[in-house]
């Protein structure tokens, strides 16, 4: 019912160049797979490029980032209506990067979900406790927090195009990947968040992504649980080998 989604954050990586190849590796490998959403998210740009590379394939694209306003004077940024036009179907919010070091609150990102639905893409809302938030026990109030606050204002219709990526922070680029319990008994909570916000089918029918040292090696482990619906993948989707095996994960 829920159509996994496998998606490369490719961060501040690669020149047009080098995204291109890329995208064309993945291309060839991937051009059979037709159960799993596949998405790759270069830099900003690369964008406009890669939309011309990736027509017609598999390979949808992401930003990593957009501001809310639609226009104005807000110098260095890039609305989500531009993102579009550029060949963008997805747009990454509020991921912990972009919360821990550039200081975006909830609020912020709330209105970020919000702009990226106004010009008709879907939101990959990115969710996730640090080690301390974890270890004190606050992890469940601040993903409870992020949830609440991320999506304040959407409705039931809304929710169709919101993907949740869960990313637990002491995760991300540390090769210390969550156990598959962990990820489920996250996935689990953040689902039944849902049940409390919105219909029954939006619990049922939105896909919740697990993020943080995704590898060739374990996605198998995390694909096999219930409420993982996908990966939000960093390191390992720079690489085309890797990337392309786990979009291959084994299918249960
Ligand atoms: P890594 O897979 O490198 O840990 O990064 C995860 C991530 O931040 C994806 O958005």
């Amino acid at each position: 019912m829920r159509k996994p989604i496998i998606a490369g954050n490719w961060k501040l990586h690669k020149t047009i160049s080098e995204a291109r190849e890329l995208v064309q590796q993945l291309q060839e490998s991937v051009a059979d797979v037709s159960d799993c959403e596949i998405i790759v998210a270069p830099v900003f740009t690369a964008l406009a490029s890669l939309a011309s590379t990736v027509a017609g394939s598999k390979i949808q694209l992401a930003a990593q980032n957009c501001h809310p306003a639609t226009s104005g004077a807000f110098t260095g940024e890039v609305s989500a209506a531009l993102l579009k036009d550029a060949g963008c179907s997805y747009v990454i919010v509020g991921h912990s990067e972009r919360r821990q070091l550039f200081g975006e609150t909830d609020d912020f990102i709330n209105a970020k979900v919000k702009a990226v639905l106004a010009a008709g893409m879907q939101v990959i809302f990115c969710v996730g406790e640090t080690l301390e938030e974890r270890d004190s026990g606050a992890m469940f109030d601040v993903l409870a927090r992020q949830v609440r606050e991320g999506l304040r204002g959407l409705d039931n219709d809304a929710m169709r195009h919101v993907i949740i990526a869960y990313e637990p922070v002491w995760a991300i680029g540390t090769g210390q990947v969550a156990s598959v319990d962990q990820a489920q008994d996250a996935h689990v909570f953040i689902r039944g968040l849902l049940a409390g916000f919105f219909d029954k089918c939006v619990e049922e029918q939105t896909r919740i992504l697990y993020g943080g040292s995704v590898k060739p090696d374990n996605v198998d482990g995390l694909m096999a649980q219930g409420d993982i619906d996908g990966a939000l993948v960093g390191g390992a989707s720079l690489k085309a080998e890797d990337f392309i095996r786990i979009v291959r994960f084994t299918r249960q």
